[in-house]
């Protein structure tokens, strides 16, 4: 089926099969491989973008559900530098490990700072909790989301 859509504020015109989900068309026709796929049904958060401005799991939506949408990946976010203060502090933190989580904790994590500039600690562990991670034990994701929180606030006075 053809389909038309804009990635990361590129139009892109494809043909799909109707059977392939929004994750591997990313990752095998665009080759954004940012986007990772861990359980592919739904359940991990690796494979987390925006549609349409809002954190989906992209192994739960078929690409032609995409059509006439905006997506944008966490190479769009990166590229603008629109986390490259939260990317630093997973850096800085030790927030990542083998890295496979990353890009969906990223994507998930500036989600909730766009919605709540100085969120609890238990919130930043309930909006990252659809995020698994077999790494870090969790504590210095949440370390790092809540520095980056408190620099952004610092910034903005
Ligand atoms: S790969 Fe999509 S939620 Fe796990
Ligand atoms: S850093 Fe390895 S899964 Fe999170």
């Amino acid at each position: 089926m053809p389909i038309s859509l804009e990635v990361n504020g590129e139009r892109v015109d494809a043909q799909v099969s109707p059977r392939v989900n929004l994750a591997d068309f990313l990752r095998e026709h665009l080759h954004l491989t940012g986007t990772h796929v861990g359980c592919e049904h739904g359940v991990c958060g690796a494979c987390t973008v925006r549609l349409d401005g809002e954190i989906v799991r992209a192994c739960l939506i078929l690409a032609v559900q995409a059509h006439s949408r905006s997506v944008q990946t966490i190479e769009g976010l990166s590229d603008s530098n629109e986390v490259a203060d939260l990317q630093a502090a997973f850096r800085d933190r030790n927030a990542l490990q083998c890295g496979y989580c990353t890009p969906g904790m990223l994507m998930a994590a500036q989600d909730l700072l766009k919605q709540h500039a100085d969120p609890s600690r238990a919130q930043i562990r309930e909006h990252l909790s659809g995020n698994y991670c077999r790494c870090t034990g969790y504590q210095a994701i949440v370390d790092a989301v809540e520095a980056t929180a408190l620099a952004r606030r610092e910034r903005a006075r």
